[in-house]
């Protein structure tokens, strides 16, 4: 079958990342991932799967190759522009970044704030159109009548369904997350994964989640992306991912090394 261009959404091209003191983040990725995926990175604990991940909306800026995110190049993208990739891609964190004094409401409007002028949001000026939006998001995470109560007296994971509803306020039609799930008990994971999943199912949003748990990552997933020391060692539907596959991840020595070393 023919690929259909219009489909690819996210493009790595050959890229490689060094952080300025020498460490390798990426070597070589060179994948695309498209739209409506639900994609899963893997990896031990110093991979590359934050860099990758932030790579994308360009937290972190890579040192070769080129990031192409709905068919516009962030790698060189300047100004307004890079503005406006960030804009349609939503981002959710390990510890939720919300501003914990300001009401739920608020933080999910702040996902309005790139739609507006400054002054606007200084003034902190919010058409009806966008409350209804954040109030919509909300809803569709089962917090609407948390609207108006403070961040920080919701739990956790309630927390965490608050930056999910901002990256939904914020129309983004890719969501990076970072971990979500990596500071909540068993039950709240699975109510945050079941949301993430039911909005990529039913809103059609792409999503590019690092988790540390690879039994999460066959439930939840429909691509998976194993890294090691930067490089992809696995890319592959769930199905495909066996358990040969996942010690190839999480093998922290290499393999000939290992038999070199017992070949001594
Ligand atoms: N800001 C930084 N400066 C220098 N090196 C960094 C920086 N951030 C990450 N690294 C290095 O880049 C590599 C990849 O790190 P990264 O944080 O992407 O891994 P990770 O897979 O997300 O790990 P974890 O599971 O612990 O979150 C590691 O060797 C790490 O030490
Ligand atoms: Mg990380």
């Amino acid at each position: 079958m023919m690929m259909k261009v219009g489909n690819i959404l996210i493009e790595f091209k050959h890229v490689s990342k060094i952080y300025p003191n020498g460490a390798r983040g990426l070597k070589d990725i060179h994948l695309h991932i498209d739209k409506g995926e639900f994609v899963v990175i893997v990896g031990l604990s110093g991979a590359g799967k934050s860099t990758l991940l932030r790579s994308i909306n360009r937290l972190h800026m890579i040192t070769e190759g080129e990031i192409i995110v709905n068919q516009k190049s962030i790698t060189r993208a300047k100004g307004k522009e890079l503005y406006e990739i960030r804009r349609d891609i939503g981002m959710i964190f390990q510890n939720f970044n919300l501003v914990r004094r300001s009401s739920v409401m608020r933080n999910v409007l702040s996902g309005r704030v790139g739609y507006h002028s400054t002054l606007r949001m200084v003034l902190g000026l919010f058409p009806n159109r966008d409350k209804e939006l954040a109030l919509e998001a909300l809803e569709r995470v089962g917090l609407r009548e948390k609207a108006y109560v403070r961040a920080d007296q919701l739990s956790g994971g309630q927390q965490q369904r608050v930056s999910i509803a901002r990256a939904l306020a914020q129309e983004a039609n890719i969501i990076l997350a970072d971990e979500p799930v990596a500071s909540l008990d068993p039950l709240t994971t699975r109510q945050v994964m079941d949301d993430l999943a039911r909005i990529n199912q039913e809103l059609h949003i792409t999503m590019v989640v690092n988790l540390h748990s690879v039994e999460l990552a066959k439930e939840y997933a429909t691509r998976i992306i194993g890294l090691r020391d930067g490089e992809v060692v696995f890319d592959g539907a769930v199905s495909e991912a066996t358990d040969e596959v996942f010690e190839q991840i999480y093998t922290k020595e290499d393999k000939k090394h290992a038999k070199m070393r017992v070949a001594e």
